[in-house]
């Protein structure tokens, strides 16, 4: 019997969360431990959390207390939980008091020195809780173990500078601070040179890269990427539309490798909300980017995020995003319905709205959605489309991939072909996805 040690992470929340329990991986590997499914397997559980909404925080606390079993059957086990919910304010002592078997609590800005808790906590009883203040700290030289080739995330920005009035992430996440571009090109050189054929660019507001430093900025440095040798998709996310310039619309347009799918979060419709909201524009301002970016890119895909039922939001003003909503004919969006999260200026605003009255409003934005994004899909029968194949789908007994938009589509082949440029011929569009042939 060998005495291997393995690990298990839980990931919530947005990519950066994802790339981060890859961070993660990377720190319990260079401690020995490898990776199973199980959690009944696993020597440490890793809790990567969440606090955008409240039902992502109710989550990760209802999967943390099921463990006070596994724990009780195997003492040895270790369990950490990290990320954004335990640096909120007070959050990590509430933890501690409710699960007092979490072995390891840590924050945001300390993930990098989980390696050091893990061999303190080997050595002692008592639970380690460190959670730092934000330091304007930027880690280099981590080993991340990637799981999603053929795309690599990689970091550009860290935090958030805009504080949205509904937001939390300000707080966790600390200001915005931005890697230097020699370190991330050297990052997204080694992973074309180890094969990735897809990179995404991560930050909460890509836009403003740079800001107020003497380093490249934004679309910059997408171009210099964009040059590099080979063939590859370059993708980024997140886009502050009032950041978002006519410069980077022109380099999108300019270079072939920069995918036409642009995420551009609006929140709502109305001019109203958007102010009390913090965004600094408005509806007009918004639709004025859209125009630019279509003028330059005519056949980019926009996606978006929208919440129903902010504090004080009318019909009138839902009805404005629904309006909104149709103009741009968005390729897909993710919708949510306004939480409350404390200590933000939202949470203290009059007007909170009824449950009832979000739940019809996110009902009627789903289907609207939902009926522009089956319109988009139905638009590609007949037409041909290069996928790049990430998977192979067993229920379906299909590879799958997207192409450079963004829509999912499935094919048959006899070889692997994970990591392919494929080119298939859209026989049916099915839902939100695509069922090609390849050709
Ligand atoms: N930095 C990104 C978004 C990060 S959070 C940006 O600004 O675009 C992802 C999405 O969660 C947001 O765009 C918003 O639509 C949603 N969100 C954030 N806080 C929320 C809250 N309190 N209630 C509901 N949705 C929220
Ligand atoms: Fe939150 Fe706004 Fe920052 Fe996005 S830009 S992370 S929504 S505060
Ligand atoms: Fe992401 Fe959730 Fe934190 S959306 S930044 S993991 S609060």
């Amino acid at each position: 019997m060998s005495n291997q040690k393995f690990y298990k992470i839980v990931t919530y929340g947005c990519q950066m969360n994802v790339h981060e329990s890859e961070k993660i991986a990377g720190a319990l590997t260079e401690l020995g431990y490898i990776s199973c499914e199980d959690m009944e397997q696993a020597d440490i559980i890793v809790f990567n959390t969440c606090c955008i909404r409240e039902n992502a925080e109710n989550h990760a606390f209802g999967n943390i207390g099921m463990l006070k079993k596994l724990k009780a059957a195997n003492r040895d086990l270790i369990i950490a939980v990290g990320g954004c919910l335990t640096q909120q304010a007070g959050k990590a002592e509430n933890l501690h008091e409710k699960f007092p078997y979490v072995d390891i609590i840590f924050g945001t800005h300390n993930l990098h020195r989980l390696k050091d808790y893990i061999l303190l906590k080997q050595n002692r009883k008592k639970a380690v809780i460190e959670i730092e203040d934000d330091e304007g700290y930027v880690f280099e030289g981590e080993n991340p173990v990637r799981t999603s080739y053929p795309n690599a995330w990689v970091n550009i920005t860290y935090g958030c500078n805009n504080f949205c009035s509904y937001c939390i992430v300000p707080f966790v996440r600390g200001r915005e601070r931005s890697r230097r571009s020699e370190n991330i090109i050297a990052e997204v050189k080694g992973l074309l040179d180890a094969g990735y054929k897809e990179i995404t660019l991560l930050g909460q507001n890509v836009n403003s890269y740079g800001n107020g430093s003497d380093d490249l900025t934004f679309p910059q440095l997408l171009e210099r990427i964009a040059n590099l040798d080979g063939k590859f998709r370059l993708r980024f996310m997140t886009s502050h539309p009032k950041d978002f310039s006519e410069n980077l619309a022109k380099v999108i347009s300019e270079n072939e490798k920069i995918c036409h799918c642009v995420h551009l979060p609006v929140q709502s419709g109305s001019d109203a909300v958007l102010k009390a909201m913090n965004r600094k524009y408005t509806a007009g301002d918004y639709l004025e980017k859209i125009s630019c970016l279509k003028k330059y890119v005519p056949d980019c895909a926009v996606t978006t995020d929208l919440i129903v039922g902010f504090p004080g939001e009318t019909e009138e003003d839902f009805e404005a995003t629904l309006n909104l909503v149709k103009l741009v004919n968005y390729s897909s969006a993710f919708t949510f319905v306004y939480s409350k999260r404390e200590g933000t200026v939202a949470a203290k605003m009059p007007g909170q709205i009824p449950e009832e009255v979000s739940k019809q409003r996110i009902m009627r934005i789903v289907e609207l959605v939902n009926s522009l994004t089956r319109e988009h899909t139905k638009d590609y029968v007949g037409k041909t489309v290069e996928i790049l194949c990430e998977g192979y789908d067993d229920k379906k007994g299909m590879y799958l991939g997207r192409d450079c938009y963004g829509r999912m589509g499935y094919f048959k082949s006899e070889t692997n072909m994970i990591g392919e440029f494929v080119n298939i011929k859209v026989n049916k569009a099915n839902g939100v996805s695509l069922i090609g042939e390849r050709i």
